[in-house]
């Protein structure tokens, strides 16, 4: 049966673990699988800006013996021309999967509907599932392990990133923290999601409005924009109210001594984050970005061995 990936939980816990496991795999050994030789071609649609996942997800799908074709949405019929699931129905007869980067999570849920072929979410305005597969792999490779281990978010709890720490934490047995204002608490319905799949993996979910307290201990540290792509009017606004959750390192210096830090990038050097954590010795931005890489070659790798 065809799989989607279109939030951290369209997969079970042990799914996420297997898709790790072949990610360190294929770091180790680039060009050892050949999902899409011939080459098959595999979509990326994007609705929204991106440096990192355009990169990975082209290089991903060349090193696994396809071709990417890469769309803007802007010169496409897709946004308000033509319905996801149209252009889905005449995708799928010609690609082996679709990747799409956009706005409401409910067109990729119609993407999905109406096509056969796997629907991956390259970032939506609720998730962004591929991150948080490079995330994981990158504190696995820090830290050992993942299970047990207390991950904080600070600023903006309702963001894609937010939810996905959130639902893709839990499910690798994390302790997830979310420091943030109680107006921007990331959406209940998810946290539920997440706190019933912690139930069974061990892990846990706090919502904590003090930022040194949600900071005491952790052993990863973790930011994002405070300004999501879609949310540029609200940008002073936002300034004002999330200041207080700014990675600094005097919060950093409440964190375990060997906490790390990390951002799926962009930054905005001085606002989420000063500029000597973001660049100090304890941050693994750069390794955290390179597995997009390894990450998304893995899931695809998985996904259309699901068919
Ligand atoms: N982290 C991330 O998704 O970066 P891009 O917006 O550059 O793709
Ligand atoms: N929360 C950010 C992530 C960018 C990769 C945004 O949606 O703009």
């Amino acid at each position: 049966m065809t799989r989607h990936f279109l939030r951290d939980d369209s997969i079970t816990p042990a799914e996420q673990s297997g898709i790790l496991d072949l990610a360190a795999e294929l770091k180790a050994d680039r060009f050892a699988r050949k999902p899409l030789e011939g080459p098959q071609t595999v979509a990326v649609i994007f609705d929204k800006s991106s440096t990192r996942t355009r990169v990975s997800f082209a290089v991903g799908i060349a090193d696994l013996g396809g071709s990417p074709l890469i769309i803007s949405t802007a010169s496409s019929q897709l946004g308000g021309k033509e319905t996801p699931a149209d252009t889905a129905r005449v995708l799928e007869r010609q690609v082996a999967a679709i990747v799409w980067r956009t706005y409401a999570q409910s067109g990729l849920e119609q993407m999905a509907e109406g096509t056969s072929v796997p629907v991956v979410n390259a970032l939506s305005d609720d998730f962004h599932p591929c991150q948080l597969l490079a995330d994981l792999l990158t504190i696995r490779e820090h830290k050992g392990s993942t299970a047990g281990r207390t991950l904080t978010f600070f600023g903006d709890g309702q963001s894609n990133m937010a939810h996905s720490y959130v639902l893709a934490g839990a499910m690798a047995g994390m302790h997830v923290r979310v420091a943030a204002p109680a107006s921007y608490s990331p959406r209940a319905d998810i946290v539920a999601d997440a706190e019933r799949i912690a139930v069974e993996t061990g892990g846990s979910v706090s919502l904590i409005s003090d930022a040194r307290e949600a900071a005491a201990g952790a052993d990863v540290m973790i930011t994002d924009t405070w300004v999501s792509m879609g949310k540029e009017e609200e940008k002073q606004r936002r300034i004002d109210e999330l200041g207080g959750y700014k990675v600094t390192a005097e919060l950093m210096s409440l964190a375990a001594d060997d906490a790390i830090f990390m951002h799926c990038l962009p930054a905005d050097r001085g606002y989420e984050v000063d500029a000597e954590v973001i660049d100090g010795p304890q941050s693994v931005i750069w390794d955290e970005a390179e597995n997009r890489l390894h990450a998304q070659k893995a899931l695809l790798t998985w996904i259309l061995e699901q068919d």
